[in-house]
């Protein structure tokens, strides 16, 4: 093995249990425990439902990492361990078993922002059995665009550890404003692949929606108007037929993706004139979406020609996952910018860690 960082990574920021071993950047396992089928009866994600199932599945997750990585506890470097932002108790389930792994087998512990892991998720790289796993060259400065159920934002990457918030949402995340809609429509919990696939087989210009936060020059976001738009449209033509036709079922997701996405779109152009970044690192459930992915490589392309986009390899690795935040701790080793910790507190509203004034865009 070589003496690349060897990491045990756990995430239980949300609904999702993840563990993963990590070696260098490559992805040695990548367990996901979901809990979706829990919450679905909620519309959402319920804390002490999240908290209870953590703690069920956290032992197994973390075992079934280890195996199907085929290493010890012993061979490895460190643990990591995602310290915020997400739910209390959920934070907490993951943060105790890892500090508790780290002492029974004296490892140090590496507390990781989840934000910075959906950020360097591109960075990973898969686990070739018969090559040794090389370090990464970093094209910095790049621009993070993290869009996930809880954070829509664009980051700035000066280099790992140094972040500057060009512009993030007002209120509601993208994917949530999409999980939102989809209630309305009775699409069940998480909407945002429902909506992607039924988008497919409608009509995207059916129902124009607005686009926000036009006369604010800054490259923050808001959805809630959107959302309201949506309910007032579905509310008009529901009180008209009950059901709705499943072709307006399907139109209105496709016009609700276009809505969401042309917003993000609109506010990425100017931030892309203003700092030129080499690439743009997309992560976050939201991610996975493959029209958000082409209209995002044709802004690109049209705005900051040579620039690219870069997604994660596998889509396992857009959703909650633990492999991000063992690329993070890995990096950071490797760096030797890695600060341990014993037990560390959970922060639900955690920063992103930045050395830099938050910006402002040229207007
Ligand atoms: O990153 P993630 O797993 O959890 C958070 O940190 O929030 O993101 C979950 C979000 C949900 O809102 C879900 O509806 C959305 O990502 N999502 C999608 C797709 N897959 C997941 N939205 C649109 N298209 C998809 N294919
Ligand atoms: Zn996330």
């Amino acid at each position: 093995m070589s003496n690349l960082p060897l990491v045990l990574a756990i995430d239980t920021s949300c609904d999702d249990t993840a563990a993963a071993v990590v070696h260098g950047v490559q992805i040695r396992s990548n367990i996901i425990a979901s809990q979706t089928e829990l919450h679905k009866p909620y519309g959402g994600v319920f804390p002490t439902v999240a908290k209870q199932a953590h703690s069920e599945h956290i032992h197994p997750a973390v075992q079934l990492a280890l195996k199907r990585a085929g290493v010890t506890a012993d061979q490895l470097t460190a643990i990591a361990v995602t310290k915020g932002p997400g739910l209390a108790p959920a934070l907490e389930v993951g943060i105790t078993y890892a500090s508790a792994f780290a002492l029974t087998h004296r490892k140090p512990l590496i507390a990781v922002n989840h934000i910075e892991g959906h950020i360097l998720s591109v960075l990973a790289e898969p686990w070739r059995k018969h090559s040794v796993p090389h370090s990464v060259a970093l094209p910095l400065p790049v621009l993070g665009v993290v869009i996930s159920g809880g954070h829509t934002l664009f980051v700035l990457v000066h280099e790992i550890g140094s972040y500057q918030i060009i512009g993030s949402t007002l209120d509601d995340a993208a994917g949530e404003c999409l999980d939102k809609i989809g209630r309305m429509l009775n699409l069940g919990y998480p909407a945002g692949p429902v909506i992607e696939q039924f988008a497919k087989l409608g009509n995207p210009l059916s129902y124009p929606f607005p686009l926000p936060m036009t006369t604010d020059k800054r490259a923050n976001l808001s959805f809630s108007g959107l959302k309201t738009h949506a309910r007032k449209l579905i509310t008009g033509l529901q009180a008209k037929q009950q059901p709705l036709p499943q072709q307006v079922v399907y139109d209105l997701c496709a016009s609700t993706q276009r809505g969401v996405f042309r917003h993000i779109q609109y506010k990425l152009s100017p931030v892309l004139k203003q700092y030129s970044p080499s690439e743009v690192w997309l992560g976050g459930g939201v991610a996975a979406n493959s029209t958000l992915r082409a209209t995002l490589r044709k802004t690109i392309s049209e705005v900051l020609p040579e620039s690219s986009l870069r997604v994660p390899y596998s889509k396992k690795l857009c959703a909650d996952n633990a492999a991000m935040i063992g690329v993070v701790a890995s990096l950071r080793i490797q760096m030797q910018k890695a600060s341990y910790t014993q037990n560390p507190d959970r922060e639900p509203r955690m920063k992103l860690e930045s050395n830099l004034a938050s910006a402002t865009l040229d207007t």
